[in-house]
């Protein structure tokens, strides 16, 4: 797969622990500059072989004198690549290479003002005074030999520093939005001193895949499960291109799928592309598990299960899955770094099991290709379009793998679904009505195990209550409650209790990620 050992211009970022890593992964792809993310305390040997035309070491929540202070393999600073170190990166450079790190008088958290001192590398272009980012308690106190600073701040005297051969720290965070130049700050480390020349692109994502999912598959037959989103969608439509008629699809209708969505879906990849789809209607067998389930952790179990064993049977009638065939899933690059966060970060919390559709079936002896694992959902759409697929399917918002089931909170009952799908599909059209439906990230109905009480006419009613939730995002580790204006949310609430029967009382969520989390359940 593109990823190790394929791309020719790779920035490794070290990890140590800072909740903005990820996000320092997406600037630096987002400047085309190949990128991956990697625990802080790999060694170089094992980073060496990728020959990496830059690294950079990402903040953290610990102290570089803790004695348990995540460090980086020493020879990591000494192997002439480029290093950028950004807040604890910068200070484990400073500690690393003989200068000092100590508490600040008081921790910096918020906006500050750079006045750049040396602006012919990192600053290049970009003014005297920069607004910055700052999160930091520690502050380097003493520069390591060599080293001259760069930049400054009211209370960072030491905000920027560099060698001239090459190493860098800044004190503040390049990537985040609050930091208006940080863009061009990571670009300058790229392309001036990295040497990068910005060669990955949709193109040639595409292009590196086809070859490698040909290289990999050989002969052979892959087997993909479509979703219906954009992920898997876009991965078999890869898998297609590199193989053709060897690769057959299975989309299995767990009949907890918005309205209409089945039949769109398989227009598109059927009709459209031409591909092998076995379509299986497999909803009462799931409706038949998930009745009097209420458990929200239950309920993913139970639709995960079940998606296994249907799976299964269809792979075993297909001949499939005695170990010489393939499976393609639309595995994303956030979740390949989420499930090896632990490894690095034991003890973070589970929130939530997901449950990707697409599972690999225990019983069944595949093996495993995807295509995606190394792309931020963005990019999955860029490669999608480059695939030429309809922005239709493309920008289509996420959802979640147990589907209505994590909406319908309570009972799942065939007629609760009904509501909740025709009230979900009244939020949807008015946000695409409005123009907002690509500038959010998620919009849709919930179904409450709640009635209220209501008149209409001259009549008591005794409904369901339905929430709105409409999120912003950039990857959903984190989530605001979009602004909507109030004549959209008036018409949703007004359409819905008119067009919807048996619901009364619409509320709208404003609760951003965290403390909630996305979907309710
Ligand atoms: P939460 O609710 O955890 O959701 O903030 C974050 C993102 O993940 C989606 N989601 C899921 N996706 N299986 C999935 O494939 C799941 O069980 C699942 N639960 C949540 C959710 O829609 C949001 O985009």
């Amino acid at each position: 797969m593109p990823g190790p050992g394929h791309h020719p211009e790779t920035v490794f970022v070290l990890d140590f622990g800072s909740q903005y890593s990820q996000l320092i992964a997406r600037r630096i792809r987002e400047q085309r500059v190949y990128c991956e993310l990697v625990p802080g305390t790999t060694p170089w040997s094992q980073l060496e072989a990728r020959r990496p035309v830059g690294l950079v070491l990402s903040g953290g929540p610990a102290s570089v004198y803790a004695p348990a202070a995540p460090r980086a393999d020493p020879k990591i600073l000494r192997a002439g690549v480029p290093v950028l170190g950004i807040c604890y990166g910068m200070q484990l450079i400073a500690h690393e290479l003989g200068g000092e790190v100590a508490p600040a008088d008081k921790r910096e958290y918020g906006p500050a003002m750079l006045e750049v001192v040396d602006a012919d590398c990192l600053f290049a272009g970009l003014g005297a005074q920069l607004p910055v980012w700052m999160s930091h308690g520690d502050r380097v106190l003493k520069l390591p030999p060599g080293f001259r600073v760069l930049a400054r701040s009211g209370n960072s005297p030491v905000a920027a520093m560099g060698d001239g051969q090459g190493r860098f720290g800044i004190q503040f965070h390049p990537e985040v939005l609050h930091t208006p130049q940080g863009r061009e700050i990571l670009g300058n480390f790229l392309y001036r001193v990295c040497g990068c020349r910005g060669t990955w692109t949709p193109g040639s994502f595409v292009a590196e895949a086809v070859c490698s999912i040909r290289e990999q598959v050989g002969d052979g037959r892959v087997l993909c499960a479509l979703s219906g989103g954009v992920d898997s969608s876009v991965a078999a439509t890869l898998v297609h291109r590199a193989i053709g008629d060897r690769l057959t699809c299975i989309f299995v209708d767990n009949g907890l799928l918005r309205r209409e969505e089945p039949q769109r879906v398989l227009d598109v990849l059927h009709g459209t592309l031409d591909m092998d789809i076995r379509h299986i209607d497999a909803s009462e067998r799931f409706l038949t598990a998930l009745r009097g389930v209420t458990d929200p952790e239950q309920k993913r179990l139970v639709v995960g299960r079940v998606f296994v064993e249907v799976f299964e049977e269809q792979a075993r009638a297909l001949g499939a899955g005695q170990g010489a065939d393939f499976l393609a899933q639309g595995t994303l690059y956030p979740d390949v770094i989420e499930s090896t966060a632990g490894d690095t970060f034991p003890g973070a919390a589970r929130i939530k099991t997901h449950h990707n559709v697409g599972g690999l079936p225990a019983g069944l002896r595949f093996r495993l290709i995807e295509p995606l694992r190394y792309l931020f959902k963005d990019e999955v759409r860029a490669v999608g379009l480059e695939l030429g697929l309809p922005e239709d399917l493309v920008f289509r918002q996420p959802f979640p793998g147990p589907g209505l089931a994590v909406r319908c909170l309570g009972e799942i009952t065939p007629e609760r679904l009904r509501v909740l799908r025709d009230a979900d599909w009244v939020v949807v059209d008015e946000i695409k009505r409005n123009g907002l439906y690509r500038q959010v990230w998620q919009s849709f109905a919930i179904l409450t195990p709640i009635r209220t009480v209501g008149v209409m006419g001259d009549d008591r009613t005794y409904a369901n209550l339905v929430a709105v939730r409409v999120v912003t995002s950039e990857d959903a580790m984190t989530a605001d409650w979009a602004r909507l204006p109030y004549e959209v949310l008036a018409r949703i609430s007004n359409r819905i209790v008119n067009e919807v029967e048996g619901v009364n009382r619409v509320v709208f969520d404003i609760t951003s990620k965290p403390p909630g989390t996305i979907e309710w359940e």
